[in-house]
């Protein structure tokens, strides 16, 4: 059975007052559109259509292939939007879902539960309702004497006894499409606003004796549209509670989950610890046995295991495994430590890779480098990779010990098992195991290497 979900975003969204439409504001890191079509995925098996209106360009442009996508214009209501994808859907597709773009706290479970009752249903409507004494604005669910649904009324134009009614209408159904095409034709213009309301099917059904299947959802939650930035906050809130959850359920210990904001997408391997107030962001991936914070920024970020990443600020890095850094370090996009590296306070690294076993403990600067293994970078040095119109790379050896503060002038290579002395400035590469001091530095002898541990 050919199942496709509309997801309606053509509004405009006035209450958030922004210049951005409402479905792209983030919400754990991703565009609202896009976990209302995470869950349209887990629930349908053709591409969706996305009806779009307001910053019909932006939406367009960040949807790409995602999905099918149709222009309302003008904007005259629900029942109108759906109206938009039957040229595109007609005897395409056997149950139509419909859903808003607004509610991305709505589960795929719960809408693949929507299309199991339909498809068992011999009328032409499954939709999700929810009991509250909160009715946030809700169309009201009104039922006949024996139960059955009767139709939905929107709150401004409720009677004060139907505004008692406590269940209320989430917003997700699912339509037989062959019924669904004919009764929008059919849906009466609201006087108040000219508008076309989906929610009028379902009394259209009901008066021709269809049967209307309402699933009473349990989880309030799941339920959160989104018209204002509070609601926004309250989204963030829930989703990141339901991402922490799903990770500590998966063998992450955390701290203390409310201070601790991962964005959806990320994934985290078993035995990592979060600390409090740690932010792990965009595309990034941690492994186990992991420290992560407190007081951490990770974006776009690959972790191996066993790393250690205490109050720093990772951007587009690659950590191996036996990682330790921070308090205070910086990796800049493109930085890549090898495992067993030791990166302490007020570093900051850029382009650059440190390969098994550098410490570099304190006050440094490396851009656009190559550092071999085991060499020890001295507090304070810089690698100066910029004369003011270019960059130029920096390349260091095994074994190789820096001063401290040294600065490095690239493009310089020093060779394996060399030495800087405090206070260097190098300007010329540095053979293998010379030692070289001054300003700019000179080789003044030869040295002998130490064997291997
Ligand atoms: C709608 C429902 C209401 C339900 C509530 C749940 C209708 C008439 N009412 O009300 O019963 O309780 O959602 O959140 O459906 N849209 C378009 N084109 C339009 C108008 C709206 O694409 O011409 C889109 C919006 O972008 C939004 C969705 O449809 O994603 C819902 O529209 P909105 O104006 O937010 O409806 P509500 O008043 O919240
Ligand atoms: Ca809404």
């Amino acid at each position: 059975m050919r199942v496709t979900a509309i997801l309606l975003a053509a509004g405009q969204g006035t209450r958030m007052r922004s210049s951005t439409p409402k479905v792209l504001h983030p919400i754990a890191g991703k565009p609202m559109i896009w976990h209302a079509l995470e869950a349209i995925k887990q629930s349908t098996n053709e591409r969706p259509v996305v009806v779009v209106g307001h910053g019909a360009e932006a939406v367009t442009k960040y949807l790409e292939d995602s999905a099918q996508i149709v222009l309302q214009e003008p904007l005259l209501g629900t029942g109108h939007a759906v109206m938009q994808a039957e040229s595109l859907l007609k005897d395409k597709t056997d149950l139509v879902v419909v859903c808003y773009s607004d509610m991305p706290l709505l589960r795929g479970e719960t809408l693949q539960a929507l299309v199991e009752t339909q498809k068992k249903n011999k009328g032409p409507i499954s939709l999700l309702t929810v009991h509250s004494d909160n009715p946030r604005g809700f169309g009201r669910i009104i039922r006949n004497a024996d139960g059955t649904v009767s139709s939905i009324v929107e709150e401004y134009v409720a009677t004060a006894e139907q505004l008692q009614v406590k269940e209320l209408n989430v917003g997700g159904y699912c339509f037989d499409a062959n019924w669904l095409w004919s009764a929008l034709r059919r849906i009466p213009k609201n006087h108040k606003k000219g508008e076309y309301y989906l929610t009028d099917t379902v009394e259209l059904a009901s008066k021709d004796g269809l049967s209307v299947q309402a699933t009473v959802m349990d989880d309030l939650e799941e339920t959160i549209g989104i018209n204002t930035r509070v609601h926004l906050s309250e989204c963030e809130a829930a989703m990141r509670r339901r991402i922490n959850h799903q990770h500590m359920l998966n063998g992450v210990t955390m701290i203390d989950p409310a201070s601790t904001y991962i964005d959806a997408g990320v994934t985290i391997g078993m035995d990592t610890v979060i600390m409090p107030n740690t932010f792990i962001q965009g595309k990034t991936e941690i492994g186990e046995g992991n420290v992560i914070g407190p007081n951490s920024i990770i974006r776009n970020s690959k972790i191996g295991n066993r790393c250690k990443v205490l109050a720093s600020d990772l951007e587009s890095a690659l950590l191996e495994d036996d990682v330790d850094m921070g308090p205070f370090a910086r990796l800049r996009k493109g930085a890549h430590l090898g495992s067993h590296v030791h990166m302490g306070n007020f570093g900051e690294v850029k382009d650059s890779h440190l390969k098994e076993g550098v410490k570099m403990g304190h006050f440094s600067y490396i851009g656009n480098a190559q550092i071999g293994a085991n060499t020890n970078i001295g507090a304070g040095t810089i690698t100066c990779n910029y004369d003011g119109e270019k960059k130029h790379a920096t390349e260091i050896g095994e074994d190789v010990f820096i001063g401290s503060d040294t600065m490095l002038v690239a493009p310089l290579k020093i060779g394996n098992g060399a030495r800087t002395g405090a206070g260097a400035i190098v300007t010329k590469n540095v053979a293998e195991d010379t030692l070289v001091v001054g300003m700019p530095a000179r080789a003044i002898k030869k040295l002998e290497r130490k064997a291997k541990k």
